[in-house]
C-alpha cells in the first residue's frame, strides 16, 4: 500500500500516507526503520533502528577522502562514527552521495547519474509482492518479502558481514567444511576497501576448531581450540570471551558460534585494519568506548613467532617483546641466524626417535619417552583422539603411533595429540596454559637421570650430617634437656604435654604457646597452634610425592602424621598471598574459628619466611569429584547419599554466608573442593582462601581471579563482581553435577547442548527433568526429591544475581516438600543466537548488606 498507489480513495489509507509523509519529510527520516517499495534513501536521509541503536545511510569515513561516499550502518548518535557494515566497500561513489531504493525485489544503490553501483541481486518470487527493508536494533538489515501473510527474508546484511561481528550474528562452520565465512578488515583506518587481514573459524583436525586471523591467507593469530566452553589459548580472563557459545546446529551437523548477549551494553567486536581484534564496550553515559580486549597484543601472540618446536616467552618492560627458546630435546635449525635473533628456522630434534629408526640400527636403543612442557598455549594442528578416555590411554596412543609428536590430556574433556612439528607455542605465565607432553628419544631424557644421581648424592650427605648430629645429641643429651626445661618454664605447657610425650625430640619444633596470641579482640583465647616449618616437613616426609593428596589452585596438599599419630592434611600455599605475616595469621585465626560439621576443620598454620601452610583435619575418603565423575565409583553414591551430600553442602554454605560471624564468600565452590568423610558426609574445603589471597574484601586491586570455568557466575566472570549470589550460582552448578554425574563443561562436541546447565534447562522445559538424573542410580531415586533438587539447581544458576535464591531459601526449599517453589528463568548462556532480553540491573549491586563487591582488574 504505497503512497503512490491508486487507493487514495479510502480515508484510512489516506491517513496512513499522511503519517508516513509526516515522518519522512520534516526531519529527514528520523525514527523510521523501514524503507518500502517506491521509497528511497537520498539527500542525507537515513534509516534509524527502532531503539535508536543503529543508523543506515551514506557516509564518508572521518579523516578520509571526504569526496568518497559509502553506504553503511553505524552506531547511532556517537560523537565519532563507528561503522559496522559497508555495502560498496570497494566501489565508493565520488563527489555526491547516491540513492538507495527497492527495485524488483532487490535493493539497489545508484550514483547521482542514475547508474546502478551495488545490488543485493535478489528477486522476489512474485514481482508485485511488497518488499520491505528494515534496520533492526541488533544491526541487521533485512530485505523481506511477504507472500500472503508470511514474511520471507530475501537478504540480510548479517549474511554479508564486513569487518565487525555483531551480537546476534552466527558464524557457521558447515559439516565437513574447513573454514567459515570470513570478516575482512578495512585497508586503513579511513579506507573501507578490503584490507589484508581476515578473521574466521577453521577446523584443523577432528573436532578441533579455532578462530584465526589471517594475513593474506597465512595465519596471523589464533585463539587456540575450543575446549569446555572457551577458546583455550586466549590468555586474558574471559571477560568478553565468556558468553560465547559454540554448539552443533540442530540436525545439519554444522557448528555455530554465537554470542549470548549478557546485558544491554553496546559491544564492539571488530577486526581492525592493523590486524588486531578489538572488543570494546560503550559507556552509555559518556558515549566513550572502553577497551576490553585487544589481540594480538605482543610479539608472542603473533602466529609462530619463534618457528617450529620453539616456545615464545614475553620479555621486555611491557611484556610485548618475544624471546624464543627451543623446546627441550630440540636445537636451532640454523645456529647462527638463531643466535642473531632471526627465529624463522625454528628448531629440530637433537636425537632421532627410536620409532623412526630402521629396525637394525634401533635395536639397541631405549624406548622413546615424554618430557613435559607446562603452562603453554596448545600448539596448532591438534587432533582429538576419541578412543583415549584417560591420561594413560592418551599417552599410550601417542607412544604407539610413530607420527605422534606430543599429547595432552585435558581433564574432563579428552585426549589431544599432535602429529607434526609443534607450531605456535607460547609460554603463559598465569594459570590459563595447558601442560603438554613431548615425545623425545630416550637419550634426551637421560640427563634427568643425572639430576637424580646428584640428588641421591646430596641426600646421602644430608643423612650423614644428620647421623652426626644424632650422635652429638646422644652424647650431650643431659645438658640439652636441662636447657630445654629452663626455656619451657614460662610458657603454657599444655600443648607441649599433649604432643610431646610421644616423641620427646620433636618438642623443640613447636613455637612456645605464648605466641598463640589472640588477635580477634573478643577476649576469648584462640589458641591456634602455629607449627614450625620443620615440624610439618617431618610430618609429611619432607613433602614427599607419595604423601601428596592433591593439588588445588592455591598449592599442593600433603598427608602428614603429627607426633602423637594424628593424621592431618597440610596445604602448602603456592604463592605469596600479598599479606604480611600478621595479617595472614589474623585471617587464619579467624577462619579457624569457623566450625561446622560440613566444613573441613582448620587445625593450625605455619608461617616461616615465604612459606605459608595450613593444617587441616585429614579425611580418608577422596573428594567428591573422584566419585561423581568416575563411572566405576558413581554407583557407590546412591540417591540418598547424594541428597545428603547436597543438603550438607547447602548447610555448610549457609553457615559461611549467614551464621558465621565472618560472612565468608567461598568463590571457588566445586566438586574437587568437597571432601567426604567415612560416612560420606560432605565437608567443604578451601573456604576463606579468598580472604587470605584476596586480602581485604573492600580492596579494589585484587589481581588474582579465583574460580573455575564452568562454576563462575556470569557477573563474576564478566565484570569481576562477586557476592554471596556468585556462590549460589556455583552451588547450583555443583548440585546439577551431583544429580547427573556429569561435569558442567564436559560437553565439547557432539552433544546438542553447550553444557550441563543448558541441558538441565532443556529437559526441565520439556518436562523430562528426571532424564538428567545419573542413569546409574535411577533405580534408587525419590522422584519428588530429584525434581525439587533440579528445580533448586536451576533457580541457583539464573543469570541475574537478584533472581537467585539465598542459601537460606535453598536449604529451606531442599528440606520442605510442601512449598510451591518459584519457577526458574532460562539461563541465557545456553541461548543460541537469539539475544537475551535486555536488562538494566547490575547484578550483585543491590543495596542489601549481604553483598560484597570487589573489582578485579584483568591483565
Ligand atoms: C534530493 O534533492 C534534489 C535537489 O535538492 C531533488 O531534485 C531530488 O528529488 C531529491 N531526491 C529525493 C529522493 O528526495
Ligand atoms: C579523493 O578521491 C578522488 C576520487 O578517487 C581523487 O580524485 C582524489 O585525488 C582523492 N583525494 C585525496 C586527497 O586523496
Ligand atoms: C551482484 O551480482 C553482480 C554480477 O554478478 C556482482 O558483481 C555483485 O558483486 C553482486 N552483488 C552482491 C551484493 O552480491
Ligand atoms: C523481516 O524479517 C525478519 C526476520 O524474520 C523480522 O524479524 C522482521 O520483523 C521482518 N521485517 C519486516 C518489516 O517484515
Ligand atoms: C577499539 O575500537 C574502539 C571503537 O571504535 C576505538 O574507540 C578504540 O580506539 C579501539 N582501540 C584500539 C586500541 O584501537
Ligand atoms: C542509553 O542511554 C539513553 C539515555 O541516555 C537511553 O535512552 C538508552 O536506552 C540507553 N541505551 C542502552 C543500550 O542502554
Ligand atoms: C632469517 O633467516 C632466513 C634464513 O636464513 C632468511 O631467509 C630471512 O630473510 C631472515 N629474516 C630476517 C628478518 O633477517
Ligand atoms: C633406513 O633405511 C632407508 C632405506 O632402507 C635408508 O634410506 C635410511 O637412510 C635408513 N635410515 C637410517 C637412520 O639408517
Ligand atoms: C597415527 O596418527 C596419524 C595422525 O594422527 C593418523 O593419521 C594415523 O592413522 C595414526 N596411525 C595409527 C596406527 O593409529
Ligand atoms: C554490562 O556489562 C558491562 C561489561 O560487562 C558493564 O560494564 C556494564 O556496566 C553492564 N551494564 C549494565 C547496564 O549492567
Amino acid at each position: 500500500m504505497g503512497c503512490r498507489s491508486n487507493s487514495l480513495s479510502s480515508p484510512f489509507s489516506f491517513f496512513c500516507c499522511f503519517v508516513i509523509v509526516l515522518l519522512l519529510l520534516p526531519a529527514g527520516s528520523h525514527g523510521v526503520d523501514t524503507l518500502k517499495r517506491d521509497e528511497s534513501l537520498a539527500n542525507g536521509t537515513t534509516l534509524i533502528s527502532h531503539g535508536r541503536i543503529f543508523e543506515l545511510g551514506f557516509f564518508t569515513p572521518s579523516g578520509g577522502n571526504s569526496s568518497l561516499y559509502y553506504l553503511g550502518i553505524w552506531y547511532y548518535g556517537l560523537p565519532s562514527r563507528a561503522v559496522v557494515w559497508v555495502a560498496n566497500r570497494n566501489d565508493p561513489l565520488v563527489g555526491v552521495p547516491g540513492t538507495l531504493a527497492i527495485a524488483d525485489g532487490s535493493l539497489v544503490m545508484r550514483d547521482a547519474g542514475g547508474g546502478q553501483r551495488w545490488t543485493t541481486n535478489t528477486t522476489a518470487a512474485s514481482g508485485g509482492a511488497s518488499v520491505v527493508l528494515q534496520l533492526m536494533d541488533d544491526g541487521n538489515l533485512f530485505l523481506n518479502t511477504s507472500v500472503g501473510q508470511r514474511a520471507r527474508v530475501l537478504w540480510q546484511s548479517f549474511d554479508h558481514p564486513t569487518d565487525t561481528f555483531l551480537f546476534g550474528m552466527r558464524l557457521t562452520l558447515a559439516r565437513g567444511a574447513r573454514q567459515s565465512r570470513q570478516f575482512t578488515s578495512w585497508r586503513s583506518a579511513t579506507d573501507p576497501s578490503e584490507g589484508e587481514y581476515s578473521l574466521g573459524m577453521e577446523r584443523t583436525g577432528e573436532g578441533s576448531v579455532q578462530l584465526f586471523i589471517w594475513r593474506r591467507s597465512t595465519p596471523y593469530w589464533r585463539t587456540g581450540p575450543w575446549i569446555g566452553g572457551r577458546f583455550s589459548g586466549v590468555r586474558v580472563r574471559p571477560l568478553s570471551f565468556y558468553g560465547w557459545n559454540f554448539v552443533p546446529e540442530d540436525g545439519s551437523g554444522s557448528m555455530v558460534l554465537s554470542f549470548a548477549r549478557y546485558n544491554a551494553s553496546l559491544f564492539w567486536f571488530q577486526l581492525q585494519w592493523d590486524g588486531r581484534e578489538n572488543i570494546s564496550i560503550l559507556d552509555n553515559s559518556t558515549k566513550m568506548w572502553s577497551n576490553a580486549f585487544l589481540q594480538p597484543s605482543g610479539e608472542c601472540d603473533i602466529y609462530n613467532t619463534c618457528g617450529a618446536n620453539a616456545k615464545c616467552t614475553e620479555s621486555g618492560d611491557a611484556g610485548k617483546r618475544a624471546s624464543c627458546q627451543c623446546l627441550r630435546g630440540f636445537m636451532p635449525q640454523w645456529q647462527t641466524t638463531w643466535a642473531a635473533g632471526n627465529w624463522t628456522g625454528g628448531c629440530v630434534r637433537k636425537a632421532q626417535l627410536k620409532c623412526e629408526m630402521n629396525a637394525t640400527s634401533g635395536a639397541s636403543v631405549d624406548d622413546d619417552g615424554f618430557a613435559d612442557l607446562r603452562g603453554v598455549k596448545l600448539p596448532d594442528l591438534s587432533e582429538w583422539v576419541i578412543a583415549a578416555t584417560d591420561a594413560d590411554g592418551c599417552r599410550r596412543s601417542c607412544l604407539n603411533n610413530c607420527t605422534c609428536t606430543a599429547y595432552t590430556y585435558v581433564e574432563g574433556t579428552g585426549c589431544m595429540t599432535w602429529s607434526s612439528d609443534l607450531v605456535d607455542v607460547q609460554q603463559f605465565t598465569d594459570s590459563t596454559g595447558y601442560n603438554i607432553f613431548i615425545k623425545l628419544a630416550a637419550s634426551e631424557l637421560a640427563d634427568k637421570d643425572r639430576i637424580w644421581i646428584l640428588i641421591l648424592i646430596i641426600s646421602l650427605l644430608v643423612v650423614i650430617i644428620f647421623l652426626l648430629i644424632l650422635y652429638l645429641w646422644w652424647n650431650y643429651k643431659a645438658k640439652i634437656k636441662d636447657w630445654l626445661k629452663k626455656s619451657r618454664k614460662r610458657g603454657d605447657t599444655r600443648l607441649l604435654a599433649s604432643l610431646g610425650h610421644v616423641r620427646q625430640d620433636h618438642q623443640a619444633e613447636f613455637v612456645s604457646p605464648a605466641e598463640f596470641v589472640d588477635q580477634s579482640k573478643d577476649g576469648k583465647n584462640s589458641e591456634l597452634p602455629i607449627f614450625s616449618f620443620d615440624a610439618l616437613a617431618t610430618a609429611t616426609g619432607y613433602f614427599h610425592e607419595s604423601n601428596k593428596l592433591g593439588q588445588g589452585g592455591f598449592g599442593h596438599v600433603y598427608k602428614g602424621i603429627l607426633p602423637g599419630g594424628r593424621e592431618v592434611a597440610v596445604k602448602r600455599l603456592s604463592e605469596k598471598s600479598g599479606q604480611g605475616h600478621e595479617e595472614f595469621k589474623n585471617e587464619v585465626i579467624l577462619i579457624a574459628k569457623l566450625q561446622h560439621r560440613n566444613l573441613v576443620r582448620l587445625i593450625g598454620c605455619c608461617i616461616q619466611g615465604d612459606e605459608k601452610m595450613l593444617v587441616y583435619e585429614y579425611l580418608p575418603n577422596k573428594s567428591l569429584d573422584a566419585f561423581i565423575f568416575n563411572p566405576s565409583m558413581r554407583p557407590l553414591l546412591d540417591w540418598r547419599k547424594r541428597f545428603n551430600i547436597i543438603e550438607g553442602i547447602a548447610r555448610g554454605m549457609l553457615y559461611l554466608h549467614r551464621d558465621s560471624r565472618l560472612r565468608i564468600i567461598h568463590r571457588d565452590l566445586k566438586a574437587s573442593n568437597i571432601l567426604l568423610d567415612e560416612e560420606m558426609n560432605p565437608k567443604i574445603s578451601d573456604f576463606g582462601m579468598a580472604r587470605i589471597f584476596g586480602g581485604n574484601q573492600n580492596q579494589a586491586n585484587t589481581t588474582r581471579v579465583v574460580g573455575t570455568f564452568g562454576y563462575m557466575s556470569p557477573e563474576y566472570a564478566m565484570e569481576g563482581l562477586f557476592s554471596i549470589k556468585s556462590d549460589v550460582y556455583s552451588f547450583g552448578v555443583l548440585l546439577l553435577e551431583i544429580v547427573s554425574g556429569h561435569r558442567n563443561n564436559s560437553f565439547h562436541r557432539t552433544q546438542d547442548s553447550p553444557n550441563l546447565v543448558g541441558r538441565a534447562w532443556q529437559l526441565w522445559n520439556e518436562d523430562k527433568s528426571l532424564e538428567l538424573v545419573d542413569p546409574l542410580i535411577r533405580s534408587s531415586i525419590s522422584t519428588r526429591e530429584a525434581m525439587r533438587c533440579i528445580q533448586v539447581g536451576l533457580l541457583c544458576v539464573q543469570d541475574r544475581a537478584n533472581d537467585r535464591p539465598t542459601m537460606t531459601s535453598v536449604v529451606f526449599m531442599l528440606e520442605n516438600e510442601a512449598m510451591a517453589h518459584p519457577v526458574p528463568k532460562q539461563p541465557t548462556f545456553t541461548l543460541e543466537g537469539s539475544p537475551a532480553e535486555t536488562e538494566s540491573v547490575r547484578p550483585g549491586c543491590d543495596t542489601s548488606a549481604d553483598v560484597t563487591v570487589t573489582v578485579v582488574t584483568g591483565r
